[in-house]
């Protein structure tokens, strides 16, 4: 195979030090470490204290996946920022990190597609560095979703975490980036919302009072199913069998969606890397963040083929075949 592809070069991630467990959620809501562990593999969460903002988090998963493939801030001609709790209504948040990587000049913009962002944003980069447009790449997906919570809503609060999970690309002759499958469907946008934004209820965001609203049950069995047609599709779409699959690297909302997704590649939990009973939802940073624990705990190898998948709001969803 010839040509110009993208491949990761290095990752990293940064989770604030603020753990919430259960018991700690049991404290303010009417809830319990069984139900919320039965239902979704959730024992934990982060919190990003206070003057924490989402590009803090940005910053030092950057770092780090910078400081992994050997390459610096000031050589990266792009800058993918997934995030659906940006630091501010503008500028985006990938130029207020730009300005905190203390570099200038480089393309820098935020994508947003709630939980599946990060696959957006690699979508995203993986075409400019195919068409020519960049060389060297930084993606990051990162979230402080805990400012997004009603915390006396059961049925959301003990569901989200705070986080940020970084990569960066170079084009290479071989890939790397095989694919990536984007979608979106916009019917279904009020079963997952905050639904206040800047030009509806303005004055409910500035005081504080936009939360996400989500009605868990219809998202599930959408995320189930829809997750399970992109493995298909990514699948058909690369000419590959299920036992190619090294890793499933999924986006970690709940651990029975993940499960279902493994049995639709016949994959053995022990190929796909689970966070999100230590992370739980951290939207367009949990990816990132799981492909980081997996390469530096050693899991994943140079040269494994990595199928990662995303389902979030939107709704959007999404799929990414790599060989790391
Ligand atoms: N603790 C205890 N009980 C809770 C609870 C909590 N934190 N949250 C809800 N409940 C209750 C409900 O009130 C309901 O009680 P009722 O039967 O008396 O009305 C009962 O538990 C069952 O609620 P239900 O919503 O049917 O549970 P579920 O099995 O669907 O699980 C989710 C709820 C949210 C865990 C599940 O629907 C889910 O994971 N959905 C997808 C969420 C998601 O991944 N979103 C992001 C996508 S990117």
């Amino acid at each position: 195979m010839s040509g110009r592809y993208a491949r990761i070069l290095g990752t990293g991630s940064y989770l604030p030090e603020t753990v919430m467990t259960n018991h700690d959620l049991e404290l303010l809501v009417e809830t319990s470490d069984e139900w919320i562990t039965q239902r979704t593999g959730i024992k934990k969460r982060h919190i990003a204290g206070p003057g924490e903002d989402t590009s803090d988090l940005a910053l030092a998963a950057a770092r780090q996946a910078l400081e992994a493939a050997g390459r610096r801030a000031a050589d990266l001609d792009l800058i993918v920022m997934a995030t659906t709790t940006p630091d501010r209504v503008f500028p985006s948040t990938a130029c207020l990190l730009q300005q905190k990587l203390g570099v200038h000049g480089c393309a820098a913009f935020d994508v947003q597609a709630v939980c599946t962002g990060f696959i957006y944003a690699l979508a995203v980069a993986d075409n400019f560095i195919r068409a020519g447009q960049a060389t060297l790449a930084l993606v990051v997906g990162a979230e402080t979703l805990s400012r997004l919570i009603d915390w006396t809503d059961r049925s959301t609060c003990v569901l989200f975490g705070d986080g940020a999970g970084a990569v960066v690309l170079e084009a290479a002759t071989a890939p790397g980036v095989y694919s990536t499958q984007l979608h979106a469907d916009g019917d279904y946008a009020d079963l997952l919302t905050v639904p206040y934004g800047v030009s509806q209820g303005y004055d409910r965001l500035r005081q504080g009072e936009a939360y996400i609203e989500m009605r868990g049950n219809e998202v599930f069995r959408m995320a189930v199913n829809t997750l399970g047609r992109i493995v298909d599709e990514t699948l058909e779409h690369n000419g590959i069998a299920r036992s190619d699959v090294d890793w499933l690297v999924p986006h970690q909302a709940n651990h029975r969606i993940i499960e279902a997704t493994a049995r639709k590649l016949s994959l053995p939990m022990a190929r796909v890397v689970v966070t999100v009973h230590e992370h739980a939802n951290t939207s367009a940073a949990s990816i990132p963040l799981a492909l980081d624990v997996a390469v530096r705990d050693g899991r994943i190898r140079r040269g494994e083929l990595l199928l990662m998948e995303a389902f979030g709001g939107g709704f959007t969803w999404g799929s990414a075949l790599v060989r790391y």
